[in-house]
């Protein structure tokens, strides 16, 4: 595996190169990001990974510089997983200028969710993507279903902007009690660890609910977050929306089947979890 820093060495290295599958990550990877690289190699050859702790995306509250960097370890998972170009730019390198031109979402899926609590966020994740996609140029890019609403939006901005890439989503990777893999969970205490799978577990509850037919989605939403709250958990949203565009759904929409989704954001001690289940 070539590991590279610099978009010029880059440039050289992928020239030429018409299938490039590529897995955008911030790195501290684990079985998840893992998943994420075999599905890429089914869609395209080579396969390339990023590692970029990308500070656009963080929040002045938020764990930038706290965010956990294990470069060496990363390397060997991905060598092991065939990855043929890493691309791990230094700051200097990504943005050696101040990035002032900005990828911004639109309200509507961008403020919702994740962004109504992570203001900018999205702000963050589009622009670096889309300079990360400049520079690998890739056919296909693989993205997490863990991370709903950024797949979405990702998806809708290379639709959008005509990107030549089309984007994959791979499935939520989740440990054998059902809590989704996340770098995030290295915070948890053992008792935290041992309460967490209580978030997918509210998630299904809800699922199962709208399936036989449970249409009272404000009820529903309310009772999740309130169990949860119960067992000390802090929810900052449970919400069903309709898969498509993430906003919810009518009456209409929920007697016409729409698909839908249900997505969650809650607080563990002092550990923010997110998770979400298609409906
Ligand atoms: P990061 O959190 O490192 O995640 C990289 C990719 O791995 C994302 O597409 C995410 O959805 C996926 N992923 C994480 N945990 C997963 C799991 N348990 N199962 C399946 N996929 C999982 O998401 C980012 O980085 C950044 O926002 C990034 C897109 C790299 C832009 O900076």
């Amino acid at each position: 595996m070539k590991i590279i820093t610099s978009i010029e060495e880059l440039r050289d290295q992928l020239s030429g190169q018409l299938r490039t599958a590529f897995v955008p990550t911030m790195g501290n990877l684990h079985e998840g990001h893992l998943s994420l690289m075999r599905l890429a190699r089914k869609h395209g050859d080579p396969v390339v990974a990023s590692i970029f702790v990308n500070r656009l995306q963080f929040g002045p509250n938020e764990d930038f510089d706290k965010y956990p960097r294990t470069f060496q370890a990363d390397v060997e998972k991905l060598e092991k997983e065939g990855v043929y170009v890493l691309f791990a730019p230094t700051e200097k390198d990504l943005y050696p200028e101040p990035q002032e031109y900005r990828v911004q979402p639109p309200d509507g899926l961008g403020n919702t969710l994740e962004g109504e609590f992570r203001p900018g966020f999205f702000n963050g994740v589009c622009t670096v993507v889309t300079k990360l996609f400049s520079c690998v140029q890739p056919r296909v890019a693989v993205f997490g279903k863990k991370d709903y609403q950024q797949l979405m939006i990702i998806r809708n901005m290379a639709r959008q902007f005509a990107m030549p890439t089309e984007i994959v989503a791979a499935e939520t990777y989740r440990a054998d009690d059902g809590l989704a893999l996340s770098s995030r969970n290295m915070y948890l205490s053992e008792a935290e660890r041992a309460e967490a799978p209580a978030l997918f577990q509210s998630l299904n509850f809800v699922a199962e609910e709208v399936r036989n037919g449970h249409l009272d989605v404000f009820q529903l939403e309310h009772r999740a977050m309130d169990d949860l709250a119960k067992r000390g958990w802090k929810p900052d949203y449970i919400s069903i929306r309709k898969r498509n565009d993430l906003q919810p759904p009518n009456a209409g929409d929920l007697a016409q089947g729409t698909p839908l989704v249900v997505l969650a954001a809650a607080k563990l001690g002092s550990t923010r979890l997110i998770d979400n289940l298609e409906i």
